[in-house]
Protein backbone atom coordinates (compact mmCIF):
# COMPACT_ATOMS: atom_id res chain seq x y z
CA UNK A 1 0.00 0.00 0.00
CA UNK A 2 0.99 3.33 -0.38
CA UNK A 3 1.47 6.36 2.73
CA UNK A 4 1.70 9.99 1.78
CA UNK A 5 2.22 12.36 4.79
CA UNK A 6 2.34 15.85 4.76
CA UNK A 7 4.47 15.45 1.59
CA UNK A 8 5.85 18.91 0.20
CA UNK A 9 8.21 19.46 -2.89
CA UNK A 10 10.24 23.20 -3.27
CA UNK A 11 11.43 24.32 -6.90
CA UNK A 12 14.16 26.86 -4.94
CA UNK A 13 11.46 29.49 -3.51
CA UNK A 14 8.52 27.98 -5.43
CA UNK A 15 6.41 25.00 -3.77
CA UNK A 16 5.09 22.80 -6.53
CA UNK A 17 3.70 20.47 -3.85
CA UNK A 18 2.21 21.42 -0.37
CA UNK A 19 1.54 19.04 3.02
CA UNK A 20 -0.17 16.36 0.24
CA UNK A 21 -1.29 13.34 2.53
CA UNK A 22 -3.31 10.55 1.17
CA UNK A 23 -3.07 6.67 1.49
CA UNK A 24 -3.91 4.12 -1.44
CA UNK A 25 -5.02 0.19 0.28
CA UNK A 26 -4.34 -2.61 -2.06
CA UNK A 27 -6.92 -3.27 -4.31
CA UNK A 28 -7.56 0.71 -4.95
CA UNK A 29 -7.05 2.70 -7.54
CA UNK A 30 -6.94 6.60 -7.26
CA UNK A 31 -7.43 9.17 -9.71
CA UNK A 32 -4.62 11.70 -9.35
CA UNK A 33 -5.88 14.75 -11.31
CA UNK A 34 -5.47 18.38 -11.58
CA UNK A 35 -4.83 20.94 -14.25
CA UNK A 36 -1.09 21.48 -15.64
CA UNK A 37 1.60 22.50 -13.67
CA UNK A 38 -0.80 21.21 -10.26
CA UNK A 39 2.13 19.36 -9.24
CA UNK A 40 1.08 15.90 -10.26
CA UNK A 41 4.34 14.49 -11.45
CA UNK A 42 6.29 16.21 -9.01
CA UNK A 43 3.86 14.34 -6.42
CA UNK A 44 4.72 10.75 -8.66
CA UNK A 45 8.25 11.37 -8.14
CA UNK A 46 8.71 12.19 -4.88
CA UNK A 47 6.52 9.34 -3.37
CA UNK A 48 8.34 6.82 -5.84
CA UNK A 49 11.25 8.14 -4.60
CA UNK A 50 12.69 9.36 -7.74
CA UNK A 51 13.28 13.23 -6.90
CA UNK A 52 13.52 14.05 -2.65
CA UNK A 53 10.80 15.56 -1.40
CA UNK A 54 11.55 18.95 0.83
CA UNK A 55 9.73 17.40 3.92
CA UNK A 56 7.22 14.27 4.69
CA UNK A 57 7.20 10.75 3.92
CA UNK A 58 5.94 8.34 1.51
CA UNK A 59 5.80 4.60 2.33
CA UNK A 60 5.43 2.07 -0.07
CA UNK A 61 4.48 -1.27 1.25
CA UNK A 62 5.30 -0.33 4.18
CA UNK A 63 9.01 0.89 3.55
CA UNK A 64 9.97 4.48 3.88
CA UNK A 65 10.99 5.58 0.50
CA UNK A 66 13.83 8.29 1.60
CA UNK A 67 15.34 5.68 4.33
CA UNK A 68 14.83 2.50 2.68
CA UNK A 69 14.93 3.20 -1.04
CA UNK A 70 15.57 -0.08 -2.14
CA UNK A 71 13.24 -2.16 -0.08
CA UNK A 72 10.64 0.91 -1.44
CA UNK A 73 11.39 0.34 -5.28
CA UNK A 74 11.28 -3.07 -5.54
CA UNK A 75 7.71 -3.03 -4.63
CA UNK A 76 7.23 -0.28 -6.80
CA UNK A 77 7.27 0.44 -10.51
CA UNK A 78 6.36 3.81 -11.78
CA UNK A 79 5.44 4.43 -15.81
CA UNK A 80 6.07 8.00 -17.08
CA UNK A 81 4.72 9.42 -19.98
CA UNK A 82 8.06 9.80 -21.77
CA UNK A 83 8.85 5.91 -21.34
CA UNK A 84 12.68 5.60 -21.32
CA UNK A 85 14.29 2.81 -23.38
CA UNK A 86 17.52 1.42 -24.63
CA UNK A 87 18.26 2.25 -27.82
CA UNK A 88 20.65 -0.62 -28.49
CA UNK A 89 18.78 -3.50 -26.93
CA UNK A 90 15.90 -5.29 -28.10
CA UNK A 91 12.08 -6.03 -26.49
CA UNK A 92 13.34 -8.92 -25.04
CA UNK A 93 16.87 -7.96 -23.81
CA UNK A 94 14.55 -5.31 -22.28
CA UNK A 95 13.26 -7.54 -20.37
CA UNK A 96 15.96 -9.91 -19.60
CA UNK A 97 17.45 -7.21 -18.35
CA UNK A 98 14.95 -5.94 -16.11
CA UNK A 99 14.69 -9.55 -15.00
CA UNK A 100 18.53 -9.73 -13.90
CA UNK A 101 18.30 -6.25 -12.36
CA UNK A 102 15.19 -7.18 -10.14
CA UNK A 103 16.64 -11.02 -9.96
CA UNK A 104 13.21 -12.22 -11.44
CA UNK A 105 13.34 -15.93 -11.42
CA UNK A 106 12.09 -17.55 -14.69
CA UNK A 107 11.45 -14.65 -15.96
CA UNK A 108 10.58 -16.13 -19.60
CA UNK A 109 7.71 -17.31 -18.11
CA UNK A 110 6.51 -14.02 -17.06
CA UNK A 111 7.37 -12.08 -20.13
CA UNK A 112 5.81 -14.10 -23.04
CA UNK A 113 2.21 -13.42 -21.11
CA UNK A 114 3.15 -9.59 -21.17
CA UNK A 115 4.11 -9.15 -24.69
CA UNK A 116 0.76 -10.82 -25.67
CA UNK A 117 -1.80 -9.28 -22.87
CA UNK A 118 0.57 -6.03 -24.29
CA UNK A 119 0.63 -7.07 -28.42
CA UNK A 120 4.28 -6.55 -28.58
CA UNK A 121 4.83 -10.29 -28.76
CA UNK A 122 5.37 -9.95 -32.60
CA UNK A 123 7.97 -7.20 -31.89
CA UNK A 124 10.21 -9.10 -29.35
CA UNK A 125 13.14 -8.64 -31.57
CA UNK A 126 13.17 -5.12 -32.42
CA UNK A 127 15.21 -1.98 -31.01
CA UNK A 128 12.72 0.93 -29.95
CA UNK A 129 13.86 2.81 -33.13
CA UNK A 130 11.80 0.59 -35.03
CA UNK A 131 9.03 0.70 -32.23
CA UNK A 132 5.87 3.05 -32.86
CA UNK A 133 5.08 5.58 -30.23
CA UNK A 134 2.07 3.73 -28.13
CA UNK A 135 4.98 0.44 -28.70
CA UNK A 136 7.60 2.35 -26.45
CA UNK A 137 5.10 2.47 -24.58
CA UNK A 138 4.45 -0.67 -23.90
CA UNK A 139 7.70 -1.89 -23.93
CA UNK A 140 7.96 0.55 -20.66
CA UNK A 141 4.65 -1.18 -19.34
CA UNK A 142 5.65 -4.64 -19.40
CA UNK A 143 9.35 -3.86 -18.57
CA UNK A 144 7.95 -1.90 -15.12
CA UNK A 145 5.26 -5.31 -14.50
CA UNK A 146 7.76 -8.34 -15.01
CA UNK A 147 8.95 -8.03 -11.69
CA UNK A 148 5.35 -8.48 -10.49
CA UNK A 149 5.26 -4.65 -8.22
CA UNK A 150 2.08 -4.88 -5.24
CA UNK A 151 2.44 -0.65 -6.22
CA UNK A 152 2.05 0.91 -9.17
CA UNK A 153 2.45 4.87 -10.48
CA UNK A 154 1.03 5.74 -13.92
CA UNK A 155 1.75 9.30 -14.92
CA UNK A 156 -0.61 9.88 -18.14
CA UNK A 157 -0.09 6.28 -19.49
CA UNK A 158 -2.42 6.53 -22.01
CA UNK A 159 -1.19 9.23 -23.78
CA UNK A 160 -0.03 7.82 -27.55
CA UNK A 161 -2.20 4.39 -27.09
CA UNK A 162 -5.03 3.62 -29.74
CA UNK A 163 -8.73 3.37 -28.45
CA UNK A 164 -8.17 -0.51 -28.31
CA UNK A 165 -4.99 -0.01 -26.43
CA UNK A 166 -6.71 2.14 -23.98
CA UNK A 167 -9.24 -0.32 -23.61
CA UNK A 168 -6.92 -2.88 -22.50
CA UNK A 169 -4.58 -0.96 -20.48
CA UNK A 170 -8.06 -0.04 -18.38
CA UNK A 171 -8.23 -4.09 -18.28
CA UNK A 172 -4.39 -4.25 -17.31
CA UNK A 173 -5.15 -1.32 -14.56
CA UNK A 174 -7.93 -3.45 -13.24
CA UNK A 175 -6.93 -6.72 -13.58
CA UNK A 176 -3.77 -5.47 -11.03
CA UNK A 177 -6.13 -3.89 -8.64
CA UNK A 178 -8.13 -6.78 -8.36
CA UNK A 179 -5.00 -9.06 -7.85
CA UNK A 180 -4.22 -6.77 -4.80
CA UNK A 181 -2.28 -4.04 -6.71
CA UNK A 182 -2.35 -0.20 -4.69
CA UNK A 183 -2.41 1.78 -8.10
CA UNK A 184 -2.13 5.51 -8.87
CA UNK A 185 -3.09 6.97 -11.80
CA UNK A 186 -2.83 10.56 -13.26
CA UNK A 187 -4.45 11.49 -16.60
CA UNK A 188 -6.42 13.87 -17.96
CA UNK A 189 -8.59 11.45 -19.67
CA UNK A 190 -11.41 11.89 -17.02
CA UNK A 191 -13.83 9.73 -18.42
CA UNK A 192 -11.15 7.01 -18.47
CA UNK A 193 -10.33 7.67 -14.85
CA UNK A 194 -14.30 7.09 -14.02
CA UNK A 195 -14.49 3.65 -15.40
CA UNK A 196 -10.80 3.02 -13.77
CA UNK A 197 -10.81 4.49 -10.35
CA UNK A 198 -12.49 3.72 -7.09
CA UNK A 199 -10.51 6.90 -5.06
CA UNK A 200 -10.05 10.46 -6.80
CA UNK A 201 -7.98 13.02 -5.25
CA UNK A 202 -7.78 16.65 -7.12
CA UNK A 203 -5.00 18.76 -6.63
CA UNK A 204 -4.78 22.36 -7.62
CA UNK A 205 -1.89 24.69 -7.43
CA UNK A 206 0.05 21.95 -5.19
CA UNK A 207 -2.92 21.24 -2.50
CA UNK A 208 -5.20 18.66 -2.02
CA UNK A 209 -8.95 20.67 -2.89
CA UNK A 210 -10.73 17.01 -2.57
CA UNK A 211 -10.08 13.41 -2.03
CA UNK A 212 -12.54 10.32 -1.47
CA UNK A 213 -14.13 7.47 -3.45
CA UNK A 214 -15.40 8.58 -6.90
CA UNK A 215 -18.50 9.09 -5.52
CA UNK A 216 -17.76 11.40 -2.38
CA UNK A 217 -15.83 13.87 -4.70
CA UNK A 218 -18.70 13.75 -7.16
CA UNK A 219 -20.88 14.74 -4.65
CA UNK A 220 -19.14 17.07 -3.16
CA UNK A 221 -19.00 19.58 -6.38
CA UNK A 222 -22.66 17.84 -7.35
CA UNK A 223 -24.66 20.63 -6.10
CA UNK A 224 -27.59 17.96 -5.48
CA UNK A 225 -27.15 17.09 -9.08
CA UNK A 226 -27.01 13.45 -10.13
CA UNK A 227 -24.87 11.91 -13.33
CA UNK A 228 -22.65 14.92 -13.00
CA UNK A 229 -19.35 14.10 -15.10
CA UNK A 230 -16.36 13.48 -13.75
CA UNK A 231 -15.18 16.27 -15.85
CA UNK A 232 -17.73 18.62 -14.67
CA UNK A 233 -17.08 17.71 -11.44
CA UNK A 234 -13.22 18.55 -12.48
CA UNK A 235 -14.09 22.04 -13.76
CA UNK A 236 -16.21 23.16 -11.01
CA UNK A 237 -13.55 22.13 -8.43
CA UNK A 238 -10.63 23.41 -9.88
CA UNK A 239 -12.52 26.56 -10.61
CA UNK A 240 -12.25 26.66 -14.54
CA UNK A 241 -14.53 29.27 -16.60
CA UNK A 242 -15.91 26.54 -18.67
CA UNK A 243 -18.64 26.56 -15.94
N1 LIG B 1 12.54 20.56 -12.11
C1 LIG B 1 11.74 21.60 -11.86
N2 LIG B 1 12.22 22.79 -11.49
C2 LIG B 1 11.42 23.83 -11.21
N3 LIG B 1 10.07 23.80 -11.26
C3 LIG B 1 9.53 22.63 -11.62
C4 LIG B 1 10.32 21.48 -11.94
N4 LIG B 1 9.47 20.47 -12.27
C5 LIG B 1 8.23 20.97 -12.16
N5 LIG B 1 8.25 22.26 -11.78
C6 LIG B 1 7.09 23.13 -11.54
O1 LIG B 1 6.29 22.50 -10.56
C7 LIG B 1 4.90 22.68 -10.88
C8 LIG B 1 4.24 21.33 -10.95
O2 LIG B 1 4.72 20.64 -12.09
P1 LIG B 1 4.28 19.15 -12.41
O3 LIG B 1 5.09 18.67 -13.54
O4 LIG B 1 4.33 18.37 -11.15
O5 LIG B 1 2.76 19.36 -12.83
P2 LIG B 1 1.67 18.35 -13.37
O6 LIG B 1 0.49 18.43 -12.45
O7 LIG B 1 2.29 17.03 -13.57
O8 LIG B 1 1.24 19.00 -14.76
P3 LIG B 1 0.82 18.34 -16.18
O9 LIG B 1 -0.65 18.07 -16.11
O10 LIG B 1 1.12 19.41 -17.16
O11 LIG B 1 1.66 17.11 -16.39
C9 LIG B 1 4.86 23.48 -12.17
O12 LIG B 1 4.66 24.84 -11.84
C10 LIG B 1 6.23 23.28 -12.78
O13 LIG B 1 6.64 24.37 -13.55
MG1 LIG C 1 2.65 15.81 -15.22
Amino acid sequence: MIEVHALTKRYGDFTAVRELSFTVQPGEVLGLVGPNGAGKTTSLRCIAGIIPASSGTARIAGHEVATEPVAAKRALAFFPDEPRLFDYLTVRQHLNFVARIYGVADHEAIAQPLLDELEIADKADQLPGELSRGMKQKLAIACGLLHGPRVMFFDEPLTGLDPLGIRRMKDSILKRARDGAAIVLSSHLLHLLEEVCSHVLILKQGEKIAHGTLAEVTAQFAQGETGVSLEEIFIRATGGTEH
